[in-house]
């Protein structure tokens, strides 16, 4: 699958701009990898996150992203050579079944990157297990698909918002790759919202995906850079890909899953074209994102719960900015649903919960992050 974005102009213009990409979830042959490889291809400079296993060699990625750099456009390549030194991708190792060390990789990350472009999130797992916690006492699946990724979104966020008003501004643009409009809505958010109780397969992955909408929403409409634009916020769903998803399964499962990737799942390369080619890529090239997602119709009037379910953000007196909630994307980059239980209340609840877990994990949330952050912006 050849891209029309793959051109010589975008490829000088990333390099000599600096534009750089933070990517989660790079093991060899997964998503995470493909769409590094396609934003080194496009001149991006690389940071790839993930756990840093020796059968991995992760020394390994960096030099076939770089390889990508390099054999792209070698005409390019040579020029930027003449100015400036190529894109010089990194490895930052973490472990995101921890919080705090998502933490801390950020911290480490915005010290030398101050300003990302783009945020791409895959970490995951496919497990039949039931509620296994990590040592902060979060299910490990739920902190794989959605704690890890808020985490590193908020702890990103002044990177993701250090934005400069040159010719060649584009908003910073975030995407979590998992299950957008795939997913149903998990109901019993308000009384078990960590599913400590109601843990099921099916729950945690309705929960997961339910949770990217709203956190993904409510940061959309509560965050702006510093040219006041909304940050792009995406929730992706990638299909069915050949990759090593799965490897947690029982042997029989996992050799289903194999047998049918061969004949129904497409590869992670045309998986990561589709959904950075319609997102990071047609942003940076002066074209529309997907459409946003229609909101659930708001309940009639009177009925009793109208006042926690109209969206306000659609009403005559919400600013233009306001009205751009999260974008969800389906497996061919276009728009996808959001579930009918999409409400400003489950909003707030689901981002108050997620809030408590990342401070009982010792990471700042937004205030006292702000307020650090400041703090930090002014010794630097
Ligand atoms: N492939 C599909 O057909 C498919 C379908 C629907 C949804 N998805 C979702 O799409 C996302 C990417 O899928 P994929 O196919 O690329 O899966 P994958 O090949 O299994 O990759 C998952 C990535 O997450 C990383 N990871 C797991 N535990 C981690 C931890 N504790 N800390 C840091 N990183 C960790 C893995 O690293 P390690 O190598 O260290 O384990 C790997 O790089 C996942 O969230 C998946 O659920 C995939």
């Amino acid at each position: 699958m050849r891209s029309k974005y793959l051109t010589t102009v975008a490829f000088q213009r990333n390099v000599s701009s600096k534009k750089t990409a933070v990517v989660v979830g790079t093991s060899h042959g997964g998503i995470g990898e493909a769409c590094a490889n396609r934003l080194a291809e496009q001149g991006f400079i690389v940071v790839a996150v993930g756990r840093d296993r020796p059968e991995q060699s992760q020394r390994r990625l960096v030099e076939r992203l770089m390889e990508t750099s390099d054999s792209t456009y070698p005409t390019a390549s040579s020029s930027c050579h003449n100015e400036r030194p190529l894109p010089q991708h990194e490895f930052y190792p973490c472990n995101a079944f921890s919080l705090r060390d998502v933490y801390d990789t950020c911290q480490k990350i915005r010290k030398k990157h101050p300003r990302i472009d783009a945020l791409v999130m895959t970490q995951g797992m496919a497990t039949t297990q039931g509620f296994t916690p990590t040592e902060e006492g979060n299910d490990q699946k739920m902190t794989l698909h959605y704690y890890s990724r808020i985490c590193m979104i908020l702890s990103l966020l002044p990177a993701l918002s250090n934005k400069n008003n040159s010719r060649d501004y584009c908003p910073a643009v975030v995407v979590s790759i998992l299950s957008g409009g795939v997913h149903s809505a998990y109901t019993n958010y308000e009384k078990d919202p960590s599913l400590k109780q109601s843990y099921s397969i099916q729950n945690a992955a309705n929960a997961a995906g339910y949770y990217n909408d709203l956190a993904l929403d409510h940061l959309a409409l509560n965050y702006q850079d510093n040219n006041n634009n909304s940050i792009k916020f995406v929730h992706a769903a990638p299909g069915f890909v050949r990759t090593n998803w799965g490897t947690e399964l029982p042997m029989l499962l996992r050799a289903i899953v194999r047998f049918l990737q061969r004949w129904a799942a497409k590869s992670p390369a045309d998986c990561a074209e589709l959904l950075m080619g319609s997102t990071i890529l047609a942003l940076q090239a002066g074209d529309q994102l997907p459409k946003l997602p229609q909101r659930p119709s708001p309940p009639a009037l009177g009925s009793s719960s109208s006042n926690n379910n109209i969206d306000n953000r659609y009403n005559s007196t919400s600013t233009a900015a306001e009205e751009e909630g999260v974008y969800i994307v389906n497996q061919y980059g276009e728009t996808a649903s959001l579930t009918k239980h999409h409400t400003p209340e489950a909003r707030r609840i689901i981002w108050k919960h997620t809030m408590n877990v990342l401070r009982q994990a010792g990471v700042p949330v937004p205030d006292e992050q702000q307020k650090k952050q400041h703090e930090q912006y002014r010794m630097e």
